[in-house]
């Protein structure tokens, strides 16, 4: 879906309304039902074996990029499981192991037996050589960082369209030593002679990490490998997989009812519009407003739910509830359980009011799946507990439907422009759960949320005007519990002190914090101080995460 992103126009939707109308036309109703919208070719899939190098997830989103679908797999997946992605090739991925390792992850046996294209990367390239017979060793200079890497075939489908010498990112210690038998060495470094290897049954290493961006042609390589060599035709797009969801979510609802929690986030929008498009009314979304809301964020989740895209929208304040559970309580892990357990009980009571309902629509994506199944084997100390909502399904025993369990958050973005959703919606920064809640310092009372708000609306429109908007991860506003001294006018005040928090991301798991500039800040600053009563001072956040964490609570 990659190379389609930023597309605004819904070219492909107006497709398949017209086709809808044409169809009707020919067949009636009754037909159109039973056929589906219209065929989508045959999804084309890539494994990815992972042997758990920090850039698997990199390389599965580098080749969805190439609008090929991939799936990434632990290296012990059984056969039956990856028969049934009917895959054209694997990728084995890089790893912190060294193949002569006792109990090291070695590629299944099907990996070889299939016959299918195989392209090795970093440890999975040394993964191939033990395997097939070569040798692998301890290099002499361990190569991390930039190398210049010189093409030495010219003949490989995997090297077309690249320049003879390109810059590459390396990050090993062993090296190839001796190649298996049948295959040839198709470019080198200064430190590797034997950087890219290849045999004529189309299996084929990397010594270096194509799928970083200190290896610029590193997708055109990718690329190389998924249609010369395993000839994918690059199908994964936006509107192929809208179609494909939508067939499956009419399979797997059949006559049932689906409920679905609005938030306002590109998720559940887009979860939500596609559900939608698939079973029309047997859709119920909830939308509770937990009165933790930004400024007019409501008002504009109704709007395009239920105005413009007609939907059946439960609308819910519940404010009032909310504040009550909130009373007295400082502590943020305790805000955050207690507007957890709310917001099941206030989800529940809706839903039951609409009857039987069968199924309960959610918005998990592909890193989630990913991470909950590494999670599983991994330790780690609990700094926030970010999923206020995961008790939801297991309360409700209801059957979940997760039609972007396989999507990264770009595609999602892209899927959400090709519904027809407003820009604003799909680009919208990140928001926490528990809302304004965690930003307020100490205790959530209806004044300081308003004073939050009101703060909060300035730095989003200031952060919009400065076109800055989409490249920070988020932007906002923090109330502190602090009371400082001022003067205005000839007055002393003694007010709160606002904090602005702005950073860059990529993953939330780092951030830092954002080099706005100067003038934006002044203009946020005396932009506060004069139009939020009770508020006479602004600092700036500059503290990264690590060790900061990003919200404040
Ligand atoms: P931190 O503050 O841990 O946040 O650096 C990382 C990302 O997670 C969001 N966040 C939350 N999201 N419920 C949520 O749904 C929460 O309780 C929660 N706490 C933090 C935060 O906004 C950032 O994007």
């Amino acid at each position: 879906m990659g190379d389609e992103s930023h597309r605004v126009a819904t070219s492909d939707d107006i497709e398949v309304s017209a086709y809808l109308e044409i169809a009707k036309e020919l067949h009636g109703e009754a037909a159109i039902a039973e056929e589906g919208l219209r065929p989508t070719p045959e999804r084309e899939t890539v494994v990815v074996i992972d042997f758990g190098s920090q850039y698997s997830m990199l390389i599965a989103r580098r080749v969805r990029e190439c609008r090929v679908y991939c799936e990434l797999v632990p290296h012990d997946t059984p056969w039956q499981k990856i028969a049934s992605l009917n895959p054209k090739g694997f990728i084995l991925s890089g790893g912190p192991a060294s193949v002569y390792d006792p109990g090291v992850p070695l590629a299944p046996s099907y990996v070889y037996e299939s016959r299918l294209p195989v392209l090795g990367i970093c440890y999975g390239m040394q993964v191939l050589t033990h395997q097939l017979g070569g040798q692998v060793a301890s290099g002499s200079k361990h190569e991390y960082g930039h190398a210049i890497l010189h093409l030495s075939a010219t003949d490989t489908p995997l090297f077309a369209n690249l320049p003879p010498s390109l810059p590459v990112w390396m990050s090993h210690g062993d090296q190839i030593m001796k190649l298996p038998p049948g295959f040839r060495a198709l470019a080198y470094t200064d430190n590797s002679p034997i950087s890219v290897m290849g045999n004529d049954n189309n299996i084929f290493g990397l010594q270096f990490h194509p799928e970083v961006v200190h290896t610029p042609h590193g997708k055109m390589i990718l690329q190389n490998f998924l249609y010369e060599i395993c000839g994918c035709k690059g199908n994964w797009t936006p509107s192929n997989f809208i179609a494909e969801s939508i067939d499956r979510i009419k399979q797997q609802v059949g006559e049932g009812k689906v409920i679905c929690a609005l938030s306002g986030g590109v998720d559940s929008a887009v979860v939500a519009t596609l559900i939608h498009r698939a079973i029309n009314d047997q859709l119920t979304c909830i939308f509770v407003n937990n009165g933790l809301l930004r400024r007019e964020e409501s008002e504009r989740v109704l709007n395009t739910f239920q105005r413009n895209l007609h939907m059946n929208v439960v609308y819910v304040d519940a404010s009032e509830r909310f504040l009550e559970q909130l009373r007295g309580v400082v502590d943020p892990e305790e805000k955050r359980h207690r507007i957890g357990e709310e917001f099941i009980r206030v989800f529940e009571e809706e839903a039951s009011k609409l009857g039987k309902v069968d199924l309960l629509a959610q918005g998990t994506l592909y890193p989630d799946v990913i991470e909950s199944t590494a999670a599983q084997t991994k330790v780690s100390a609990k700094i926030k507990t970010h999923h206020n909502v995961g008790g939801l399904p297991a309360r409700m025993s209801l059957t979940l439907i997760e039609p972007l369990r396989n999507l990264f958050k770009d595609e999602v973005r892209e899927v959400g422009l090709a519904l027809g959703l407003p820009e604003d919606m799909i680009w919208r920064q990140p928001f926490p759960g528990p809302g304004l809640a965690i930003r307020i310092i100490g205790e959530v009372t209806k004044q300081r949320l308003e004073i939050l708000r009101a703060a909060d609306w300035i730095v989003m429109n200031e952060i919009k005007k400065a076109k800055l908007y989409r490249q920070l991860w988020q932007s906002f506003a923090v109330l502190t519990d602090v009371k400082s001294v001022g003067v205005m006018g000839d007055y002393r005040t003694y007010g709160y002190l606002v904090a602005i928090r702005a950073v860059t991301s990529e993953d939330a798991m780092t951030a830092d914090w954002a080099h706005l500039p100067y003038d934006l800040l002044t203009r946020i600053s005396n932009r506060i101080v004069n139009e939020v009563p009770g508020v006479n001072r602004v600092v700036y956040d500059i503290t990264s995460k690590p060790p900061a964490t990003i919200e404040w609570e």
